[in-house]
Parts: structure tokens; sequence; C-alpha cells
């Protein structure tokens, strides 16, 4: 079973910040999950609020500031003083930092309150920049996005993102067209995931952050977590 570290080692570092998956890049896990949107100037950036408010010592909308606005703000004090000085990282900043690692890289759209007209372009248009098209998994809670996305780029991996259960995954998924269902903890272990297991769906799990469910998943046979604590999951599985 894969551990992909939620938000970067969100655990211990400021979520979606540099330092955050600078800890995951030195982990031997298989990859690392992030949230986009997207900024006033069209620049798509790692955050997984709308706002900055609860991540920064900001306040407002992704969507209403420029780049360059959004780098005057401390994206690090809010978890310790001893992360002041983060900033908000491009989603180009993060691909970067993996480029000479193999960590897959799960990019979330951020589609499923504000639509940001385009995003899905640009985030492929990045992707294909760092020539990491078979490294990337795009998945969303919005899934016209996901469809956007097969349309644009059939060839990468998507992900339909549920927090709730669905009686036929299988038939839903084909559909999009997308290849993997991320699943909520709360819904991992109901019939309608088994099933979409027994049919040859991959299926990751978020966010798991306790020994006894990420033991639990393993023996169900789940292909990936997501969580906060990769370390830790890690000592619990080896
Ligand atoms: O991608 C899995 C998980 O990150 C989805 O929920 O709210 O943490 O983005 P959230
Ligand atoms: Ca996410």
């Amino acid at each position: 079973m894969d551990i992909f570290a939620h938000r970067g080692v969100s655990a211990h570092y400021p979520e979606n910040t540099i330092a955050a998956f600078q800890a995951a890049a030195r982990l031997p896990i298989a990859g690392i999950e992030l949230d986009v949107h997207l900024t006033a100037d069209k620049e798509v950036v790692v955050i997984h609020d709308e706002t900055i408010d609860r991540t920064s010592n900001g306040s407002g909308y992704v969507k209403d500031f420029t780049l360059q606005q959004l780098r005057t703000f401390d994206f690090g004090s809010w978890m310790s003083p001893k992360f002041s000085g983060e900033t908000i990282p491009t989603l180009g900043e993060v691909l970067e930092l993996f480029a000479g690692t193999n960590h897959r890289i799960n990019i979330e759209l951020k589609t499923d309150i504000i639509s940001y007209e385009g995003i899905e372009a640009l985030v492929l248009k990045e992707v294909a920049a760092q020539q990491m098209t078979e490294r990337v998994i795009i998945s969303s809670f919005n899934h016209e996005s996901l469809q956007t996305v097969s349309q644009i780029a059939p060839y990468i991996e998507s992900a339909a993102l549920f927090a709730e259960v669905l009686v036929d995954f299988t038939t839903y998924i084909a559909l999009i067209p997308a290849k993997a269902l991320h699943v909520s903890l709360p819904t991992a272990f109901r019939k309608s995931v088994k099933l979409a297991l027994a049919e040859g769906a991959i299926v990751r799990v978020y966010t798991v952050n306790d020994e006894r469910h990420a033991r639990s998943l393993q023996q169900l046979g789940i292909h990936a977590l997501f969580t906060d604590d990769p370390e830790k999951i890690l000592l619990t599985l080896s």
C-alpha cells in the first residue's frame, strides 16, 4: 500500500508549503498530495482553502490577489514562529522541487466552490513543462473539472474524489472517465468500495492518521492512503 504525504508532511510543517514538501521529498514514500487555486493574475498556487485566512497572516480570497500580493503574506507562523517566512508556493515551484525524485504528485483541483475558468489547462501546461505527465495524478471533488482534464489530456491519470458512498463506483468513474477513486476514510470499508476494488478499480483513501486504520486498509487491499504524518504510518506498516 502506497503512502502519500497529505498537503506535504502537514502534521509537522505548515500545510502546502515548501517546508512541508521538502520534508516529504526526504521520505521513502510514493508521493505527495497538494491543492491548487488560481490567483487574480492566473497563477496556479498551492493552498487548500479558497481564502488565505486560516493559513496565513492575511485575509481574503486567493482569487482576489495577484501572486505578487500573495507573496507578502506569511504562511508559516500560524503553525509555529519557527516557520515564519514561509510563502505561498506556485505549482511550478513544487513540481520543480520533485524534479530529481521519483515521487508521484497528486494535484487536487479545488474547483468545487469556485470554478476558476481555465485552471485545468493551466495545470496541465505546468505539468507538461516539467515533463511530469507520467508521475501526476489529477483529482477533484468537481467531476466536471475531471471531464475537462480528460478532454485536454486523456492520457493523464485522473481520480474522482468522493466524500460519500456511491452505489456503483465503477460505472460512474468510467463515465467521466477517471482511472481511480479517492474516498474518505469513513466510506472506505463500505460494500460498494470493496466491490469497486474487486472489479479492479484503483482506490486511495484520505485522510488516515492513525495506525489502526492504516493496518485495516492494508488488509482490505487499498492501493494507497493519504496521511498528514507519513513517518508514523511508515513505521506502523514496516
Ligand atoms: O485528496 C484527498 C483530500 O485531500 C481531500 O480532502 O479537504 O483534505 O482537500 P481535503
Ligand atoms: Ca486535498
